[in-house]
């Protein structure tokens, strides 16, 4: 088995859509193996999203997703399970997110693109380790 970081951000905890979303990544197959209802700190934000920092949106990028609750999960699934969560979220930018994904059917903002999930198994590991650290 493998596992990836995913989240519902805070527009999607605001606008109630976590049990819609979840629903769409539970109807693949994939299990939701642990999952969490909390704010995000700026060091955990800022560690999470380093491959952006000096970018023109790193600022409101933090700023958003430290701002109110997040549904923080660990997605597990077969080889590539990355992938599949990655495809069925669609592209970033909502306006080229194809009709049938989370982001294409849901959302209409690039600041505001509802979920995030990891991008390679490389950064699903870190990514896990960076939100549910060992205690
Ligand atoms: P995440 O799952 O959130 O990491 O999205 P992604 O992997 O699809 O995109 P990426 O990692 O490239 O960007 C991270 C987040 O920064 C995106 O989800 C957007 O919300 C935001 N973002 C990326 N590019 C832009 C941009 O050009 N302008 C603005 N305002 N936000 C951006
Ligand atoms: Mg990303």
């Amino acid at each position: 088995m493998n596992s990836t970081f995913f989240m519902c951000k805070p527009d999607a905890v605001e606008r109630g859509l976590i049990g819609e979303i979840i629903r769409r990544i539970e109807a693949t197959g994939l299990k939701i193996v642990r999952a969490e209802l909390r704010v995000v700190d700026e060091a955990t934000a800022k560690a999470h999203y380093a491959e952006h920092e000096g970018k023109p949106f790193f600022g409101e990028l933090i700023s958003f997703i430290t701002s109110s609750p997040v549904f923080v999960t660990e997605i597990s699934g077969p080889d590539g399970t990355w992938e599949i969560v990655r495809k069925l979220m669609g592209k970033t930018n909502p306006a080229e997110a194809a009709p049938g994904t989370i982001r294409g059917d849901l959302a209409t903002s690039i600041s505001a693109n509802l979920v995030h999930g990891s991008d390679s198994a490389d950064s699903a590991r870190r990514e896990l380790a960076n939100f549910f650290p060992v205690r």
